[in-house]
């Protein structure tokens, strides 16, 4: 078969792209290895994982909120073979979902392997042992990101795990040792500290989320202590022992002094790699590059014309809606338009509780370029609405241009960060001043009056309820 577009990977990235391309009038196929579309995010990413955060949220505030709230039950008890079955559920209705997209849309599905023949030519490999060649006038790789293990740490699946297997759990563990403090960490580490297993966090850096501003770290560690969290920060991980029933991670401290932590599950997040085995690149003439593919930065197409990569296998953000952006960018592209992504605009969020968000600079990274900026912030405890609900943790951190006053960048800890943080992305778009923010109405009582309050801290240090 020849198709104008053939999409490797079906993911947010892939089964997006597919769509755009068939929108605009292109003869398009989409190859996905496993039987499901959807790739990490959809299958064992964003949304298992965030199931499983709402559903052990609603545990935590039944055994710790209700009661303050005037509502008396019993104390509550958890069963984790419906929660995971719940969350299973929420996977297949949003395959589902995906499914009807395809048809709707007249995108080929093929289920099997995609290989590279040349540069025009892929072979997908199907299950029973078949395989078809189809032809493309342009490729587009989607093929993800799989997570990154070392050769000392032998994930066995069952108790030294990654975060595949922490959303099929068939028990809540006693002390889970989480190897890495970064997004991954934070959010599974919060899902079973919610459940009741002691969680330790061996972090090499010294905070958690270290990438992000250093503030949300900060009061990240503060609020997940509260769930008995205890950290090994500047620990780096040298070894773990399975021992059957329990683990023993051993790690050097600052101090160059040898720590040990046993659990009975270990959970290994330390980032992800990018995913193109038995793509067979080189039939095409590609290599990769320290794992990634290389692509034009005005185009992202690799060094094949015809052949472009977005998503997690090439640089940048390991993010769904960051490559779901390149995703519809690539098929504009090949549809002839000059279509336009703006990566310091892409958000960052953690869905821990409080939610972290951020976009743009953070002021570390102003630091170091030397420009000249100021800080407002505004904390979540003087905000009528999160007193009303219980939920005052958290602030809003706005860094503005000292001479410009253009909002450089937006950070926010607290209730429903994840959904404040559009109007930072849309107010940076058009590149707004921490005054034109501060100016307009918010409705009131929200939780985004905390964004108009950091405004007016930003300029002449004004807000009205601090
Ligand atoms: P993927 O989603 O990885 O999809 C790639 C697909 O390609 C896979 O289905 C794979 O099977 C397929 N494939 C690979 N090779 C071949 C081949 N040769 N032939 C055929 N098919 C192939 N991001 C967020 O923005 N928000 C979140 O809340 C979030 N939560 C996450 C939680 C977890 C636990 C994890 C692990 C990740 C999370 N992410 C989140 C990151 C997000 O999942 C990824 O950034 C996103 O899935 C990348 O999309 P992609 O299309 O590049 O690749
Ligand atoms: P990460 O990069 O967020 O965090 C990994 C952490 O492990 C870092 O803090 C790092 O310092 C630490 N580390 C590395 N080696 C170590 C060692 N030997 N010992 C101790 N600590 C060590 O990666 P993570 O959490 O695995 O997530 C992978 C990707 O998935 C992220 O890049 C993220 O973009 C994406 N993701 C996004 C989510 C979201 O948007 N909400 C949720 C989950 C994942």
């Amino acid at each position: 078969m020849q198709y104008d577009v053939i999409v490797i990977g079906s993911g947010p990235g892939g089964y997006v792209a597919a769509i755009r391309a068939a929108q605009l009038g292109n003869k398009t196929a989409i190859i996905e290895k496993y039987s499901v579309l959807g790739g990490t995010c959809l299958n064992v990413g964003c949304i298992p994982s965030k199931a499983l955060l709402d559903s052990s949220e609603h545990f935590h505030n039944a055994a710790h909120a209700f009661a303050d709230h005037g509502i008396e039950i019993s104390a509550p008890k958890i069963n984790i073979e419906q929660m995971i079955n719940r969350k299973a559920g929420v996977v297949k209705k949003m395959n589902d979902g995906i499914n009807f997209l395809m048809k709707k849309n007249k995108i080929t599905v093929y289920n099997g392997l995609g290989s590279f023949v040349d540069k025009s030519t892929v072979n997908v490999a199907k299950a029973d042992g078949t395989s078809e060649q189809i032809t493309g006038k342009n490729i587009i790789i989607a093929t993800g990101s799989k997570p990154t293990v070392l050769p000392f740490i032998p994930v066995d699946k069952k108790r030294i795990i990654t975060s595949t297997e922490a959303l099929n759990l068939k028990e809540v563990p006693k002390h889970l040792v989480v190897i890495g403090a970064g997004v991954i960490g934070a959010e599974l580490g919060s899902v079973y500290a919610r459940l009741g297993a002691k969680v330790s966090f061996v972090e090499f850096a010294d905070s958690m989320i270290p990438t992000m501003d250093k503030t949300m770290g900060k009061e990240l560690q503060k609020a997940i202590k509260k769930l008995g969290a205890d950290y090994y920060f500047s620990h780096k991980v040298t070894g773990v022992v399975n021992n059957g029933d329990d683990v023993t991670v051993t790690a050097r401290n600052s101090k160059d002094e040898e720590v040990q932590i046993t659990g009975d599950y270990v959970l290994v997040c330390i980032g992800r790699r990018p995913y193109t085995d038995g793509l067979n690149l080189e039939a095409a003439g590609l290599t990769t590059e320290r794992g990634k593919i290389e692509v034009d930065e005005h185009t992202l197409q690799t060094k094949v014309p015809g052949i472009y990569a977005i998503g997690d296998v090439i640089r940048g953000a390991m993010l769904a809606h960051k490559a779901e952006e390149e995703g519809v960018f690539v098929a504009e592209t090949i549809a002839g338009q000059k279509p336009h992504i703006n990566y310091n605009l892409i958000p960052g969020v953690v869905y821990t509780w409080p939610e972290v968000a951020s976009v743009g600079k953070t002021e570390e990274e102003l630091k170091a370029s030397g420009k000249a900026y100021k800080v407002g912030s505004f904390p979540f405890k003087a905000l009528g609405r999160a007193t009303a609900s219980g939920d005052t943790d958290g602030l809003v951190k706005v860094l503005a241009d000292k001479a410009t006053d253009e909002i450089l960048g937006v950070h926010i800890i607290g209730a429903r960060a994840a959904d404040m943080i559009a109007e930072a992305v849309v107010a940076m778009e058009y590149r707004a001043s921490a005054e034109d923010v501060a100016r307009m109405s918010h409705s009131h009582p929200t939780y985004t009056e905390a964004m108009k309050e950091a405004c007016l801290a930003a300029t002449e240090n004004r807000a009205l309820h601090a």
